[in-house]
């Protein structure tokens, strides 16, 4: 059913045996002459946390959108417990898959709370126009969504600032908003597209126990990310993206160690991986040498 690629031998621990929240089969994303995303299977079974890694330009975030109604792929057929996904971002967000975004989209003049709120309206019998129209029914599924909404913010630590523009906030917390925004929409599966870019050691860290607590509130999570650290203490399972394939997928361990993987990132050290020093080392020497070279003037250099 699936086409996991990780050997028999060292198969990732299952958290909890689920069922297969989303099926992604065959799917290909042409842009023009350029294929973004080739041929690429990935399923995320429920109590699942699954990483998407590659280098920059491999295809993870035009992936993302051909799960999220974004992009209708090429080729291919995405679907959600069972049930082939509706060709409209917000259709698919109604059907239980939330994300967010590379770079942050929050509604800057609005406060944190009505952020949130905002990303509660596929939920709402009333919708969004009713809550523009202050229609019947409104104010009651208001305060319904308020306490919801309210709830949200303490897990992620921002009830104290829900008044405050979201313009306002930290970047770390812009973050962390976004994260609450989709999931007020109740979302079966959560994507994250690099959760932790620009985020300090700490914020990663808590960023980790967040998507950690997400998932034990039955949540399945994809997320892409770079930071290599957070991905494999974080993922039960890890599929590398390059050049638009699926190159590996397999167990943090199995992926760390896998040779393709590393050659794949060559060019692109992992941070804080066995090496990485030395290439810097490496690289200010050569840009000490080249300094000096430049101060002396050759020949051919003159004219
Ligand atoms: N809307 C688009 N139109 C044309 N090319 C695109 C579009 N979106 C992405 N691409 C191209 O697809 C490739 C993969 O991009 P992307 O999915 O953003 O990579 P990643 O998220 O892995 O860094 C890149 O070459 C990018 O330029
Ligand atoms: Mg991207």
């Amino acid at each position: 059913m699936t086409t996991d690629t990780t050997p028999k031998d060292t198969a990732p621990a299952a958290p909890t045996p689920g069922q297969t929240v989303l099926d992604a089969r065959g799917v290909t994303m042409r842009f023009g002459g350029l294929t973004a995303v080739r041929n690429v299977d990935l399923t995320v079974n429920s109590g699942e946390i699954v990483g998407l890694i590659g280098p920059n330009g491999a295809g993870k975030t035009t992936f993302f959108n051909c799960l999220t109604g974004l992009y209708i792929p090429t080729e291919g057929e995405v679907r959600y417990k069972g049930k082939v996904l509706p060709a409209k971002s917000f259709k698919v967000t109604a059907a239980g898959i939330a994300r967010t975004f590379q770079n942050i989209r929050l509604f800057a003049n609005m406060t944190v709370l009505e952020n949130v709120l905002v990303g509660r309206h596929t939920r709402t019998k009333e919708g969004l126009w009713s809550a523009l129209l202050r229609g019947p029914g409104f104010h009651k599924a208001e305060a319904t969504s308020r306490d919801r909404a309210m709830e949200l913010l303490k897990f992620i630590g921002l009830e104290k600032k829900a008044e405050h523009l979201a313009r306002n906030l930290p970047y770390g917390e812009q973050r962390k908003l976004e994260i609450a925004r989709a999931l007020a929409s109740e979302p079966g599966l959560l994507l994250l597209d690099e959760p932790t870019a620009g985020m300090n050691p700490q914020e990663t860290r808590a960023t980790e126990e967040l998507v950690f607590a997400i998932r034990d509130m039955g949540i399945a999570v994809l997320v892409i990310e770079h930071d290599m650290r957070f991905i494999f203490n974080l993922c039960d399972r890890v599929a590398v993206l390059v050049q638009g394939e699926k190159l590996v997928e397999g167990s943090s361990e199995v992926v760390q160690g896998d040779e393709r993987v590393i050659a794949a990132y060559l060019g692109e050290p992992f941070e804080d991986a066995p090496g990485a020093k030395e290439v810097a080392e490496v690289e200010a020497a050569e840009a000490n040498a080249a300094t000096q070279t430049d101060a002396a003037p050759r020949k051919e250099n003159d004219r």
